[in-house]
């Protein structure tokens, strides 16, 4: 047997560990020792697991939608903010705590926006589920009703809110004391920048709709409030 042959696959095996050794020097990665240069820093901020599987909402969001707006938007997001935050003391802050801090620092945009839309995406997330929608109960659909006149009345001006957003943004019921309240954000503005307290949100950012809904982001939000929200969750933000 040709002795070249017998060892090439080993001796690419540690040709290749080397060679990465090599790249993160040439980076500017501290030279401590082999073990140090090899392994690459943990990202501070990581995407958080859907709580169901990207085909679970259909046919209300398609999973291919989900495939891009979870695994390509809200990735772009978490990997823009870790970018901005490497070796600053924010890689090692909460989202909320970098959001609070950044808010309305014009030199701090960039971080306060990927971090917002990270935190806002992941709130969306939960605030859906299969087999969601519809009238919730208990203290929930009291407080609606207390603040809204009927549960009627509050689908409807959840609606109106969330076409009266121009371009990019959010809609959200938000809880003021003993009250609830509808609000809209443009583009990554998000309720917690400003001490509000989120229950739900819908993303009406055309990424979340165009490919099911194109254009018509009323049937989007409406399949969200009749099929998609997550009424169990916006209860258990209640305080
Ligand atoms: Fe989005």
């Amino acid at each position: 047997m040709n002795p070249c042959v017998a060892t090439g696959w080993s001796t690419i095996g540690i040709l290749v560990p080397l060679m990465g050794m090599v790249v993160a020097a040439k980076a500017g990665e501290p030279a401590t020792g082999p073990a140090a240069s090899a392994v690459p820093p943990a990202s501070a901020f990581t995407l958080p697991a859907l709580p169901y599987a990207q085909d679970a909402l259909e046919p209300y969001i398609s999973a291919k939608t989900m495939s891009f707006h979870y695994g390509k938007h809200h990735q772009a997001y978490v990997d823009a903010l870790n970018k901005l935050v490497a070796s600053t003391p924010m890689a090692t802050q909460t989202l909320d705590k970098i959001i609070v801090d950044c808010t309305g620092k014009a030199d701090k945009a960039a971080v306060f926006n990927n971090a917002a839309q990270d935190w806002n995406h992941t709130f969306f997330w939960k605030s859906m589920k299969p087999g969601g929608g519809g009238q919730p109960s208990g203290r929930m659909l009291d407080l609606i009703v207390k603040s809204f006149g009927s549960f009627d009345k509050f689908k409807e001006t959840f609606a109106a809110t969330a076409l009266a957003q121009f371009g990019s943004g959010w809609v959200w019921l938000v809880q003021d004391g003993d009250s609830l309240n509808i609000i809209k954000t443009a583009n990554a503005d998000t309720p917690i920048a400003r001490g509000q307290r989120p229950l739900l949100t819908c993303d009406v950012w055309e990424h979340a709709y165009y490919l099911d809904y194109q254009n018509r982001r009323k049937d989007f939000v409406q399949a969200f409030l009749d099929h998609l929200a997550n009424w169990d969750f916006a209860a258990s933000q209640l305080k």
